[in-house]
């Protein structure tokens, strides 16, 4: 029978989580099949419950449950915990499991971009599920400095408390920063625009966008268009998706040119 596995999240439609997932398992010839699935919030607890039954394998979470699945869960890994960020749901010996692979992903990607680190200052847009994976990578690369800056100031605050070095930005305000984040959900919809004073930003800086679909915001588009190296969160996710397949297959599928290629439109 073939296993079941799932991404859960809301909105859902721009996951490309089921193309990856299930191109990796056909090439190691796993008997499974992954989906995608628009979840409600008050649907978490039965989806749960479907893991523990084994009706359901593997479940990877995405905006904007990352955080809300939590209570859910049995026992937390190291990372997820650090984090109270979850994105991988597995059941071992009877326990439901909450893992974080965001966090190995962002650092892969942003290693691979080959950039010194250490005496860079991040300037981190949003507070939500995904942010402290973020920062918790950034700081296993030594970052010397982290802002954040969010609509919502409380929930700055929130994330502040968590990590006190962390500095916060009024929200509409600038700061003088080496590398930019987009880590909200602002450009899921090709028309979406965060309000940024792009033409003040002086060039040679890195806008990196967390969204991988589409493939260029409209933040990475402005970031290209005053000067700065831009790159989207395909990396990212191919990494986080990588150690989410080793997590319930056992298997390291392989990340090469198709994989890329697999992901364009
Ligand atoms: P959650 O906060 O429930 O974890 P998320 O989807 O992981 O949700 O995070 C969404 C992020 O995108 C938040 O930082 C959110 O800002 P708020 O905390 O103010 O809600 C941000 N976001 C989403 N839509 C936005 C918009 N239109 N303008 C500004 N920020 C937005």
């Amino acid at each position: 029978m073939n296993k079941k596995f799932l991404v859960i999240g809301n909105p859902i439609e721009h996951s490309l989580s089921p193309k990856l997932h299930n191109y990796w398992i056909k090439k190691n010839n796993i008997k499974a099949l992954y989906e995608k699935k628009l979840l409600k919030e008050e649907e978490i607890e039965k989806l749960i419950l479907e893991i523990k039954e084994e009706k359901i394998h593997g479940v990877n979470i995405t905006i904007p449950f990352k955080k809300k699945v939590i209570p859910f869960l049995d026992l937390l890994t190291d990372e997820a915990s650090k984090s109270q960020s979850v994105n991988t749901i597995y059941k071992i010996k009877d326990k439901i499991i909450g893992d974080n692979t965001d966090i190995e992903g962002f650092k892969v990607a942003l290693e691979k971009t080959n950039q010194i680190i250490n005496d860079k200052t991040v300037l981190i847009i949003g507070a939500g599920g995904v942010v402290p994976s973020i920062i918790i990578a950034l700081k296993k690369l030594k970052i010397k400095k982290i802002f954040i800056t969010n609509r919502t100031e409380a929930k700055a605050v929130e994330m502040r408390n968590s990590f006190p070095e962390l500095g916060i930005v009024d929200w509409g305000k600038m700061i003088n920063f080496d590398i930019i984040i987009n880590a909200t959900s602002i450009g899921l919809n090709e028309k979406d625009k965060i309000k940024l004073d792009y033409e003040n930003i002086s060039k040679n800086k890195f806008f990196y966008d967390i969204i991988y679909n589409p493939e260029e915001t409209d933040f990475l588009k402005k970031g290209k268009k005053f000067g700065a190296r831009v790159e989207n969160g395909k990396t990212m996710f191919v990494h986080q998706a990588q150690k989410a397949f080793f997590i319930w297959h056992g298997i390291l599928p392989e990340i090469d040119k198709e994989t890329f290629n697999l992901l364009r439109a």
